[in-house]
């Protein structure tokens, strides 16, 4: 074997089984070199031993390197200061997949989507819901107002009469999810935007309890398990009788989960529309079904995030490490 024949070979050995081989062959080599050696006489073994065993030394030291170039490969420590690599398929937001089960949810329930402007009247957000101007959530204090006809919508209740106004057909099941604005601070459960969840029924013969089974199926559906919950009377201006729903959940494992015997939490809000609202709508004789729902609030429950704030912050990461959780 030539001088260079096998460095070439250890050189162009790119892969660690490649230099595997590689090592083989060369020790094969020496060994048949090695035998030849025992055949010659004293001079020669003490000439070409020597160069055989330089050979030896030089080839064990090629291949050492190279392996030890194959092995920093696989080691390489990362460096957590850098950047991390973007994700080659992309990631959905922990808010995204939430509201696209959401719209699959409602619509197997038979539910139409509305969608209502973050700018919205006064009229529709306040007046026409029984908050007159006194109402306290009218205050500078709570609401951003644009102008004195013009707010931020401060509830997707605010959807509702224009829903039932332009009502085409006999029966109702609309659904939409929103913004909301919130003259609040931002912390670890406020923030001055967030989104709710509102859904409207008018069907003959609806009564409470379908409600109660509406919300039953979508929660269900919504947290993939069973959702004890149970209703207890409240006040809401543009609903009577108006009524808080409760689910009910333990801690386990730093997290809540539902389970008959939990404690009861406050989720949302329902009731029967109040009739002068159906009045306003010429719908004095029917009877409609509201309830609405803040949806960072499920979302927290689900995969359970105790701040708010890490749902604003988009860090893909956190997003995959709360993913698991739910
Ligand atoms: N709009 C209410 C809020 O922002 C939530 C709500 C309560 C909606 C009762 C409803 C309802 O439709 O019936 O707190």
């Amino acid at each position: 074997m030539e001088n260079t024949e096998y460095k070439n070979l250890i050189q162009e050995a790119d892969t660690i089984e490649k230099l595997h081989k590689v090592k083989a062959q060369l020790n094969a080599f020496l060994g048949q070199k090695m035998q030849e050696l025992a055949a010659k006489n004293i001079e020669e073994k003490k000439i070409e031993g020597r160069k055989l065993n330089e050979l030896k030394n030089e080839i064990t030291k090629l291949i050492k390197e190279k392996e030890d170039q194959f092995s920093q490969i696989h080691t390489k420590r990362i460096d957590y200061t850098l950047p991390l690599p973007f994700p080659k398929s992309g990631k959905k937001h922990i808010f995204t997949e939430s509201v696209e089960l959401l719209n699959k949810i409602f619509k197997n329930m038979g539910f139409q989507e509305v969608v209502g402007p973050d700018i919205e009247k006064i009229h529709y957000n306040f007046d026409v819901l029984n908050m007159p101007a006194d109402h306290p959530a009218r205050d500078n204090n709570d609401t951003f107002y644009m102008n004195d006809e013009e707010l931020l919508r401060t509830q997707v209740t605010a959807i509702q009469v224009k829903v039932l106004e332009s009502m085409k057909m006999p029966t109702l099941r609309a659904y939409s999810i929103g913004q909301v604005y919130r003259n609040d601070k931002n912390d670890a459960t406020h923030s001055c935007m967030f989104n709710q969840i509102e859904g409207i029924i008018l069907e003959p013969g609806v009564t409470m309890q379908h409600l109660k089974g509406f919300i039953e199926y979508m929660l269900e559906n919504f947290f993939e398990k069973k959702v004890k919950i149970s209703f207890k009377p409240s006040f809401f201006p543009f609903t009577e009788p108006s009524c808080e729903v409760f689910a009910y959940a333990k801690s386990h494992n730093d997290k809540l989960e539902f389970c008959e015997d939990g404690e009861p939490l406050e989720i949302g809000g329902c009731g029967i529309i109040h009739p002068s609202i159906l009045e306003r709508c010429n719908k004095k004789n029917e009877q409609a079904f509201a309830f609405g729902m803040g949806l960072e609030r499920l979302i927290m429950l689900k995969y359970g995030i105790k701040n708010l704030q890490i749902l604003y912050k988009n860090h893909i990461q956190e997003m995959e490490y709360y993913k698991q959780r739910k």
